[in-house]
């Protein structure tokens, strides 16, 4: 594409997008979605990929410089014929052909939150939003309020009553409060979370102790 410059001299010079590869076009190519999951080697990148690969049509590429994210997580995943791994920071360029891209890599690790919404609630959210036509923001989470002490509490009693509870000073830049708004994601993608905390922390528990190795004592 050439434009000419307001003062008609010089041109500017964009070079169009690459075209897809021929192999698109071919008669033997099969009709599977290509997904790129960049963060895919974190906590709801992983669990978003497990879900993905469910569907024998898509082909997943994860993109992670594993900042906070692992290898570990995707381990079943590694050598399968519908999965890539690439090790990449997402602030430099990736040229890949590809029809969707979840885009989970977050440069700031260590934000509190304070929106508890199960990981299997979130990639079901995610998906939704990813298959549906609507284009604008969309928040996913779990509108369920809880404060940190009430959160300590709970899982206390849920996993161990002998615990004791130690309050720190919090950080200048934590946010006071952290409530979604799911009205869009309940109208437009007819998506809200079905795990409730005390449900959920049972579950986290369980999983914790599998990536840990640390039996239960009865
Ligand atoms: N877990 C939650 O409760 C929660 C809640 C709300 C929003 N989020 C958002 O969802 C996203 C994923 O969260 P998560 O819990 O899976 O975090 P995570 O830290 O487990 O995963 C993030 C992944 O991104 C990778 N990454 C970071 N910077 C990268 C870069 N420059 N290039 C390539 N990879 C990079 C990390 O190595 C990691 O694998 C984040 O944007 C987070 O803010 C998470």
């Amino acid at each position: 594409m050439a434009n000419e410059g307001s003062n008609g001299g010089s041109h500017v010079t964009t070079k169009p997008p690459p075209e897809p590869s021929p192999l698109r076009r071919a008669k033997f190519f099969q009709a599977n979605m290509r997904i790129l999951v960049t963060g895919g080697a974190g906590f709801i990148g992983s669990h978003l990929v497990d879900k993905l690969m469910e569907n024998e049509k898509n082909e997943v590429i994860v993109a992670d410089n594993y900042f906070t994210g692992s290898k570990e997580n995707l381990k079943q995943w590694i050598g399968h014929p519908r999965f890539e791994l690439i090790r990449h920071d997402v602030t430099e360029p990736l040229l890949v052909e590809v029809d969707r891209i979840y885009h989970l890599a977050f440069q700031l690790p260590g934000t509190q939150t304070r929106s508890f919404c199960y990981v299997s609630d979130m990639v079901d959210g995610l998906m939704r939003l990813m298959e549906g036509d609507n284009t604008g923001p969309i928040n996913i989470g779990n509108p369920g309020e809880f404060t940190m002490s009430e959160l300590a509490e709970t899982v206390k009693e849920m996993i161990n009553p002998e615990v004791k509870i130690i309050s720190v000073e919090n950080t200048p830049d934590d946010p006071r409060q952290r409530k979604p708004d799911i009205t869009k994601a309940k109208e437009l993608l007819g998506w809200e979370p079905k795990v409730k905390l005390q449900q959920g922390i049972p579950l986290m528990e369980e999983d914790f102790r599998k990536r840990l190795g640390i039996l239960r004592k009865n």
